[in-house]
């Protein structure tokens, strides 16, 4: 039997609570598969960790997480601790290390899911968002010359690398072509005229190799507007570190909220681990309450079960929470339910077996 071992790191506020719900997932998973088992070894990284040691994970966290076939996590970020420290020290530290260049995040209407667009039916809302995820506007380069004097000045520096954009231009072009869809650039070329003008280049050089892929090119603020007014007109998408990032949370909001909406950063080359998380954040306004909604984990879960090569069982998982949502069973609180996060990945998992 394969056993796949699995680096789980459940983060702070809700994400303990909504991570051991994707574990009951992944388990029950493997046991009616029968082929495969998991092993799941847990690390206690995150604020509460930053709290005590001065750190966000071990210095040799990242040789630690280097073995592994994947890593799920839950959710990063606590009152106390600067978000800019939690974020950049652990989980944009493992995106960048472990280049996990591709941010892929679906964003699909399900049937019996709250939409907050007036006509908006499943089917009309079924894009991915593929978002660059190791470079840009997150490069975290810059200077903060003569701080505290009346001479401030911060300059916040973009990179876009020829390969960085290309790699992910092409992942793009090849995902839209194997599932027979369109490809929608979306850039700002007007205003930032060095990096989305460069981007929107390559988009057209690399779509030489693709004359079979139909291509949309939009400016974000068009692009925003569009999802909302008219978000059938996007299929897979491809976007920049920032753009994405914004995108994605409108995406989350159209389809469902931040409860339903999974991420997967990948490593396509598979040198390294790639990691599932569900894109929210740790949401201390409800944690500890045993409210919150797990499955936006458990949708990253599907992510990863597809990234490891069982499609039908992430296909499983997405039409168990679509049969929850229309017969508005076993459903938390954000979702008009009144489950726990425990009941809730309870019922994910009696109705998958
Ligand atoms: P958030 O996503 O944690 O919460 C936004 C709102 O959505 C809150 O009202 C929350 O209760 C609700 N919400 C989020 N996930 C939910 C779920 N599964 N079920 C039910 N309701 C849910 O974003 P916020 O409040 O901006 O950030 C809180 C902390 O999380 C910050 O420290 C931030 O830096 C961090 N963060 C971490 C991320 C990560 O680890 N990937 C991503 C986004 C934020
Ligand atoms: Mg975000």
């Amino acid at each position: 039997m394969k056993q796949y071992t699995i680096a789980v790191i459940p983060g702070d506020g809700i994400g303990p609570e909504v991570i051991n719900e994707s574990l009951k997932v992944l388990n029950r998973i493997s046991q009616l598969d029968g082929t495969f088992s998991f092993r799941f070894d847990t690390y206690p990284w995150g604020c509460e960790y930053y709290q005590k040691t001065g750190e966000m994970m071990p210095a040799n966290g990242i040789d630690i997480l280097r073995p592994y076939d994947a890593i799920l996590l839950g959710a990063i970020g606590a009152p106390g601790v600067p978000d800019h420290i939690s974020l950049r020290d652990l989980l944009l530290k493992i995106r960048h290390d472990f280049d996990e260049y591709v941010n892929l995040r679906p964003v699909k209407l399900l049937s019996g899911a709250p939409c907050p667009l007036k006509n908006a039916k499943p089917g009309d809302i079924d894009m991915v968002f593929i978002r660059e995820n190791s470079e840009g506007e997150y490069s975290g380069q810059g200077a903060w010359l003569y701080p505290d004097s009346p001479q401030e000045v911060v300059i916040q520096d973009s990179v876009f690398s020829r390969k960085g954009t290309e790699r992910i231009i092409r992942y793009a072009y090849e995902m839209a072509r194997s599932q027979h869809k369109t490809l929608t650039s979306i850039s700002k070329g007007n205003a930032l005229n060095y990096s989305m003008v460069f981007w929107d280049q390559i988009f057209k050089e690399v779509g030489k190799e693709y004359p079979d892929v139909e291509t949309h090119s939009l400016l974000v603020d068009a692009a925003a507007m569009f999802m909302v007014r008219n978000p059938s007109r996007f299929q897979i998408v491809v976007t920049s570190n920032l753009f994405g990032d914004i995108l994605t949370d409108l995406g989350a909001a159209i389809s469902g909220g931040m409860g339903l909406a999974a991420g997967a950063n990948l490593n396509p080359e598979r040198k390294y681990p790639s990691m599932f998380e569900p894109i929210h954040g740790s949401a201390p306004d409800i944690a500890g309450k045993g409210i919150s909604n797990p499955l936006a984990a458990v949708w990253s879960a599907a992510q990863l079960l597809e990234f490891l090569g069982y499609p039908q069982w992430s296909a499983r998982i997405l039409n168990v929470i679509e049969t929850m949502l229309v017969e508005k069973k076993g459903l938390t609180a954000d979702l008009g339910g009144s489950a726990s996060t425990v009941e809730c990945g309870d019922m994910v998992v009696s109705l998958l077996g």
